[in-house]
């Protein structure tokens, strides 16, 4: 039901009369991808595609290019602007260069997950000022360069885990000012700096759940903060870090979950109204 699947690819129609690319435009669907009209979605999902397939139709909001062997290659998406959400998860990207998504200022879903980026860049993601959700877990990021979120003023939620990081992005992470949930999983993390996350003041659900090789949550590691969910679960903290927690006058909950504490402290605070 409303799919529409032509069996050429662009190329192959360029020896036909203008006409004829004019009317099937509209109708084009990039070989071994399905395309809806009605939901503007094209889905060339687990295809074994070695590029990004050319006759995406302009009109599309939904591409689903996950489960391929892909990588950004300049210019892929100048025809595509009118995307909303664009999910590259599972495929070959090492780096996102700066310029591959220009334009894509209606785009409010990213999913660059499972890939092999080891570097996030500068400038990376300037334009997507409607970008809510940006997904780059399951990669090999050994670093964030500080400038590497500009521009991603309307997101709110950052899933960073399972990555190579050895230290919090600080400054990368700063641009956020509307960030509300990061997820920062499974993470060789040894050490919080002092105002670790600063000007994130709208965050409000923190996850910093098995970082194996965190001991201690210095005092100021949390400040400037303003959660009201905190997990800190799988550590290897050995104190209650009452210290950093105490200027969270909103925390309302707090998983200290399989810590090296004392077994008495190690606990999750959930308000009986919450249950
Ligand atoms: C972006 O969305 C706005 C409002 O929904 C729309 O008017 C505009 O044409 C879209 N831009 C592109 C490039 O599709
Ligand atoms: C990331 O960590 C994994 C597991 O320790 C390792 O195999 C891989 O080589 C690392 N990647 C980079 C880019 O450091
Ligand atoms: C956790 O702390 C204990 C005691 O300080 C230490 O022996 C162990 O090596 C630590 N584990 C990790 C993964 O760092
Ligand atoms: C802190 O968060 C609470 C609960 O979300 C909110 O009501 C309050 O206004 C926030 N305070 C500041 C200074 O942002
Ligand atoms: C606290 O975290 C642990 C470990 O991640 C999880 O198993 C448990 O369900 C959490 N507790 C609550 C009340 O969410």
């Amino acid at each position: 039901m409303g799919f529409v699947v032509a069996p050429h690819h662009c190329h192959l129609l360029l020896g036909g009369a203008f006409l004829f690319i004019l009317v099937s435009s509209a109708l084009s669907c990039p070989a071994r991808c399905e395309c809806s009209a009605q939901t503007k979605s094209v889905s060339c999902h687990r295809k074994r595609l070695p590029s990004i397939p050319e006759g995406v139709p302009i009109e599309t909001r939904t591409l689903d290019l996950s489960k391929n062997k892909l990588v950004l290659e300049p210019g892929c998406f100048h025809s595509n602007l009118a995307l909303r959400s664009l999910n590259f998860r599972s495929n070959q990207l090492k780096m996102v260069l700066k310029g591959v998504l220009s334009g894509l200022t209606n785009l409010t879903h990213l999913d660059l997950s499972h890939n092999g980026l080891v570097i996030l860049m500068d400038h990376a993601f300037q334009d997507l000022h409607r970008l809510t959700f940006l997904e780059v877990a399951n990669n090999q990021l050994v670093y964030i360069t500080p400038r590497a979120f500009v521009g991603l003023t309307g997101i709110q939620r950052l899933n960073l885990e399972r990555s190579n990081l050895t230290e919090v992005p600080t400054d990368a992470l700063s641009h956020l000012h509307n960030l509300v949930e990061l997820r920062m999983r499974f993470l060789s993390i040894a050490f919080l700096k002092p105002f670790s996350f600063k000007r994130l003041s709208r965050l409000r659900h923190l996850e910093i759940d098995f970082w194996p090789l965190l001991e201690t949550l210095p005092p100021l590691s949390l400040h400037g903060l303003n959660l009201t969910t905190l997990f800190i679960t799988n550590t290897n903290l050995s104190a209650f870090p009452g210290a950093a927690l105490r200027n969270l006058p909103y925390l309302t909950h707090l998983n200290l979950s399989y810590c090296l504490l004392l077994d008495s402290l190690c606990f999750s605070l959930f308000p009986a109204s919450q249950r």
